[in-house]
């Protein structure tokens, strides 16, 4: 494949979002951009930011049936249900946006990709391994992510980063659930087994730190690779 992809993972507020725009930014200061834009077919980004779910319009109407059973603390939405909705966002994002980019030759950055779906319907609701594996092969047509971007961090701080952006007296960290806490206590240990089973392409990142150290530390992992992506 001409193009490669960029998959930024991890639990809620680990700061993947910032940290794609940041890294985004960094590659058009830093000449990656440019570089890159002599690589690729004319009408297509030599950088492209997408996400899962959401990343068409398709994905966007999944995203928009996921969420809004999740906002309204229905929790009755079916575990399977669920699943499939997710692998189904995927297949059209794989078929209709990641490939087709990837085969012009654009660096694509995406927020959260199959891990994802590992971590969090694998580990943390425990739908089986082996089927979010064959959904995630089905869906995916085989694409894995050359690069992948493990933000983590203690779930306490990740969960009052995202109650700082939305703030609601009512839900705060030290108040929650405690089946909560080990919902994404258990997916953080599922990003954990990802990482050590698959070393070369899933990198762990401390994000703990403030956003510009975390970008300092992702621009260290990126530059030798993109030397060897784009010479
Ligand atoms: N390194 C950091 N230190 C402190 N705050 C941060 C850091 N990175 C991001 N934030 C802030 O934490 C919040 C969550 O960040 P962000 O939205 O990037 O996380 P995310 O991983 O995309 O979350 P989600 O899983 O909910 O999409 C935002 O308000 C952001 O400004
Ligand atoms: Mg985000």
């Amino acid at each position: 494949m001409l193009g490669k992809l960029i998959v930024c993972e991890g639990g809620e507020g680990a700061g993947k979002t910032t940290q794609l725009k940041l890294l985004q930014d960094w590659l058009a200061r830093s000449g990656w951009l440019a570089r890159i834009n002599t690589y690729v077919q004319a009408d297509y980004p030599p950088v492209l930011i997408t996400r899962e779910p959401g990343g068409t319009v398709l994905g966007q109407g999944i995203r928009k049936l996921l969420l809004d059973v999740t906002a309204t603390g229905d929790e009755s939405i079916d575990g399977q249900a669920e699943l499939l909705l997710f692998a189904a966002d995927r297949a059209e994002h794989v078929a209709s946006c990641l490939l087709p980019h990837l085969q012009q030759g654009s660096l694509i950055l995406c927020d959260r990709y199959t891990d994802s779906t590992i971590a969090y319907q694998g580990y943390g609701r425990g739908l089986d391994l082996k089927l979010i594996q064959q959904l995630n092969q089905i869906a995916t047509q085989g694409l894995e992510s050359d690069l992948t971007l493990w933000l983590d961090l203690e779930v306490e701080v990740g969960l009052s980063r995202t109650r700082q952006r939305h703030p609601d007296p009512e839900i705060r960290v030290d108040r929650m659930e405690t089946h909560e806490i080990l919902f994404h206590q258990r997916l953080r240990e599922g990003f954990k087994a990802l990482a050590q089973e698959y070393p070369d392409r899933i990198v762990r990142i401390d994000a703990e730190h403030s956003a510009a150290e975390v970008a300092l530390q992702i621009q260290a992992v990126l530059a030798p690779l993109l030397k060897e992506w784009y010479p």
